[in-house]
């Protein structure tokens, strides 16, 4: 990996050389998936990078009766299982394992902060880690009130000095409807003040993602085309081709709509529809977030079931393995109505947008993992040529891949080589496989890294969850009230239920396969 980097010219100057200020990171919730199979690791792999603080610990607070001996055999055998970099290298493992402590806390007892309160003071003298903490909410989102409130009233959360600071990070769900997400914010606000508070949405630390800001912003021939006079709508895509895997109790509570929907996706509408910054620091960019998400149109009660579908798998066949349907998942109630695949249609009202649809759809047990934003041009207004089968040429699409083979490709008709003209469409791309030929760091790997910088960017503001929220409640509201689909509607490893198809064909438009 080391010499790709070298020989690559194109890697030339691009190593992050900043490093934050010390600091100590606890995380509640540390016996739990998120911990073992992303924060550690992201950690461990910012340690190889050397880019952790030259002072830095990761306390982890949990009741499972560890010890700090336990919990680091624990999350070295978590890395070594889940980093993007393995085995782990025993070396660097040595020198930041020295770094992890462990509290065995419950979130509901107050002395237990008081223990943590003590921990972290004896990190700052024999670590010097300098009074900063970051609190990373990786608990179950009911025990988020508990803990806000146990830190505050252990005198956890500093005052905001230039001498040191104190930060939360809140992962999601970040509530589950308008009101539970407002509820949550002003709790939040008891004892944080905004500029310390860190929602997180992962789908944001995906170099992917943050590129597409790169490529609208920093390349002056896509603005102009960027809008209602060339695009005829844009359609994004997050399929997946697992289940609920392990986490039944939570996703049978949530579904497709609040699980990637309300967050990840409009996420990445956000970036692709906002308007452009006037500088790329945190508050400018989410005030132009915050801008489109609040012109989302609402859908109107009886309009729902014309802009929505939703879809339940039923057993079917993934990869050439046989798997069962939702309702047959573990933790998942047998007559289960939660919604696995989800398509709806956004109507953003502005100047640039207006009378342009987005198209949203998201689900599990899809045929083939793949997010992918893909903008559709309008035709040309007076076709001159016919593709061979005769038909209409398709239009120009630009498909902006998130993951996997991760690039940018832009579809355009091209002449068939020979004596006639017969046109075709072709792609040109560019691959961040072979253009940068280096791998991705993990989403987690930057926002942490962001967080110990004091950088908010690519983490939601109040107001932004708050405009994520309302439409996505409107849907969801009228869906409790009508008749549901007959579920399952949809065999695991097809892309979804056939009034999906239907939705678009209403629209004389198809779903692009990715
Ligand atoms: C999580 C959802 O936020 O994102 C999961 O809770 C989903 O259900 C996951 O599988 C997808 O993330 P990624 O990075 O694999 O696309």
């Amino acid at each position: 990996m080391q010499t790709a980097m070298v020989e690559n010219p194109l890697r030339e100057g691009l190593r992050l050389e900043r490093v934050p200020a010390p600091c100590a990171m606890v995380i509640f919730g540390a016996s739990g998936d998120l911990t073992s199979r992303k924060l550690m690791p992201a950690l461990y792999n910012l340690a190889i990078e050397g880019l952790l603080p030259s002072a830095f610990s990761v306390v982890g607070y949990a009741r499972r009766g560890l010890t700090t001996e336990s919990f680091r055999e624990q999350m070295r055998e978590a890395v070594d299982r889940h980093s993007r970099r393995r085995p782990v290298d025993p070396n660097v493992w040595e020198t930041f394992a020295q770094g992890i402590s462990y509290v065995d806390g419950n979130f509901e007892n107050p002395d237990d902060y008081l223990t943590l309160g003590a921990e972290l003071t004896r990190l700052d003298k024999e670590r010097g880690t300098g009074g900063n903490r970051i609190f990373y909410l990786a608990a179950p989102p009911q025990m988020y009130r508990t803990i806000v409130d146990n830190l505050g009233a252990a005198g956890l959360v500093g005052v905001q000095s230039d001498a040191s600071w104190t930060r939360v990070v809140v992962e999601k769900p970040f509530g589950r409807d308008l009101q539970s997400a407002i509820d949550l914010n002003d709790h939040l606000h008891t004892v944080f003040q905004e500029n310390q508070i860190f929602r997180i949405d992962h789908y944001l630390g995906k170099e992917t993602v943050q590129n597409i800001m790169a490529f609208r912003f920093a390349n002056g021939i896509f603005e102009p085309i960027w809008s209602r006079n060339y695009i005829d709508h844009v359609q994004i895509t997050v399929a997946e081709t697992i289940g609920v895997e392990d986490r039944g109790g939570y996703y049978d509570q949530a579904g497709a709509m609040r699980d990637m929907v309300q967050n990840h996706m409009l996420q990445l509408l956000s970036v692709i529809a906002m308007e452009p910054p006037i500088t790329f620091e945190a508050d400018a960019v989410r005030d132009e977030k915050v801008k489109t998400l609040r012109a989302i149109r609402s859908i109107k009660p009886n309009e729902v079931e014309n802009f929505t579908v939703r879809g339940q798998y039923g057993p079917g066949w993934v990869a050439g393995e046989s798997v069962p349907g939702y309702r047959q998942e573990p933790k998942v109630n047998p007559d289960s109505m939660t919604e696995t695949f989800v398509a709806v249609k956004l109507l953003i009202d502005n100047w640039r947008w207006a009378g342009v649809p987005f198209y949203l759809r998201s689900g599990k047990r899809m045929p083939r993992r793949v997010t992918e934003i893909a903008i559709q041009f309008k035709s040309v207004p007076h076709p001159l040529f016919k593709s061979t089968e005769g038909a209409p040429l398709e239009p120009n699409v630009l498909a902006l891949r998130i993951q996997p083979d991760e690039g940018i490709s832009m579809k355009i008709a091209a002449k068939v080589p020979g004596p006639h003209i017969r046109l075709r469409s072709v792609n040109m791309g560019f691959l961040y496989g072979t253009s940068f030929f280096v791998e991705s760091p993990d989403a987690y790997e930057r926002l942490l890294l962001d967080c110990m910088f004091g950088d908010s960017t690519l983490f939601t503001r109040r107001d932004e969850t708050e405009a994520a929220w309302k439409p996505i409640t409107e849907i969801l509201q009228e869906w409790s009230e009508v008749t549901p689909p007959h579920f399952p509607n949809y065999e695991a490893g097809s892309w979804g239920p056939a009034a999906a198809d239907a939705f678009m064909a209403r629209d004389g438009r198809y779903w692009r396969q990715p």
